[in-house]
């Protein structure tokens, strides 16, 4: 006998085949998932988490008050794909005793490497040199042509020494990097010895880094953190990468500081808002390079969170321990 489905899951968005499979496997579920690439419409939204028990959804849906109750008191856990909870109004899931479930440790390395391959597309000025190749810019080896600045002797500043900091930094140790600075809420000597990297406050990171990475999570603490004072204290020959979140930076200081050569360039993983409108005023800055959100886009880590995502949820609806619950 086919067991009586008791619990209503809400998908937002078509997820990777293993997180699929295992939401399909639960017999104690029924699952409803909004099944596109594209963005859920509001409506669809309402109507879909309206009186779940499970809500699976993507950095992108915007968890609130209105959409809290809109779900009701039926919902027990939400489950994002995502190791950022910014999208998440955590107090209000908190009072209604909700559990929240998230993919850390499981997008770490590729977040990581793709932070560096945006920092040395960015400081190599590869997109431009590319652009130059195919306009017939190219017209002989020039000594003084599309020089960019190099991460040996460099000094690199990492905004959040977190699980992706750390990540970073392991990754850019063997460039030559020769020293490491980072800031955060408070010192972390244990995870900071594997690279010697001192403590400094964010002026002072500003100041003596010719790379600067920003990978803290964005909270109402580092919203709006590298704003016009922060690019004015960095050095003209430095170069910022953002991999973050869009609201960690004042895009509008960030133009200013790009087009005026206050910095020497940014590379931003991460924009507000996403996507960046493509009459943008950063993207008409030859020294800005901007990727559409791809840190975590290996076909490998995508599978992985998805199916961390499922598991977390379908044990938080079963009352188990979930393999990666937020701590509210
Ligand atoms: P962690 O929780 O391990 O790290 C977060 C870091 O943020 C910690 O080092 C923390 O430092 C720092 N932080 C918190 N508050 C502040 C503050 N006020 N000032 C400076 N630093 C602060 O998370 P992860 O490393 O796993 O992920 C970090 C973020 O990266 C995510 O929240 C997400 O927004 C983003 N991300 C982006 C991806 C992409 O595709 N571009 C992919 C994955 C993640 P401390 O605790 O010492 O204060
Ligand atoms: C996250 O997980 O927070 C990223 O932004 C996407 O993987």
């Amino acid at each position: 006998m086919r067991p009586v489905r008791l619990m209503k899951v809400f998908v937002t968005r078509r997820i990777p085949p293993e997180g699929r499979a295992a939401l399909a496997r639960a017999a104690d579920c029924e699952v409803e998932q909004w099944d596109s690439d594209e963005p859920i419409p509001d409506k669809e939204l309402e109507r879909g988490v309206a009186g779940a028990h499970g809500l699976l959804c993507l950095l992108s849906d915007r968890v609130d008050k209105r959409l809290l109750d809109v779900a009701g008191a039926n919902l027990k856990v939400i489950s994002t794909l995502s190791v950022g909870v910014d999208h998440l109004a955590l107090d209000e899931i908190k009072k209604r005793g909700i559990r929240v479930g998230y993919t850390p440790d499981v997008l770490t390395d590729a977040t990581a490497e793709l932070a560096v391959s945006l920092l040395l597309s960015t400081c190599r000025r590869l997109p431009e040199a590319i652009e130059e190749v195919k306009n017939g810019g190219w017209t002989s080896w020039k000594p003084l042509w599309l020089c960019g600045y190099g991460l040996t002797h460099s000094t690199v500043g990492i905004i959040g020494l977190g699980r992706i900091g750390q990540a970073i930094a392991r990754r850019l140790k063997p460039f030559g990097v020769q020293k490491f600075l980072y800031t955060g809420r408070q010192p972390r000597p244990e995870d900071a010895a594997e690279f010697q990297a001192e403590f400094v406050s964010t002026p002072e990171l500003a100041a003596q880094s010719d790379f600067v990475v920003v990978a803290c999570s964005l909270t109402p603490a580092t919203k709006g953190l590298c704003n016009k004072d922060f690019f004015q204290k960095m050095k003209e020959t430095a170069v910022f990468v953002n991999i973050s979140r869009g609201d960690v930076v004042n895009q509008d200081d960030l133009y200013q500081a790009l087009a005026s050569g206050q910095i020497a360039a940014a590379g931003l993983d991460v924009t507000t808002p996403e996507p960046l409108p493509t009459n943008h005023p950063l993207l008409t800055l030859k020294n800005c390079v901007i990727l559409p959100h791809i840190g975590s886009a290996t076909h490998r880590t995508r599978n992985t969170m998805s199916l961390l995502a499922a598991n977390n949820l379908l044990a938080g609806l079963r009352g188990e321990p979930m393999p990666s619950e937020l701590k509210l």
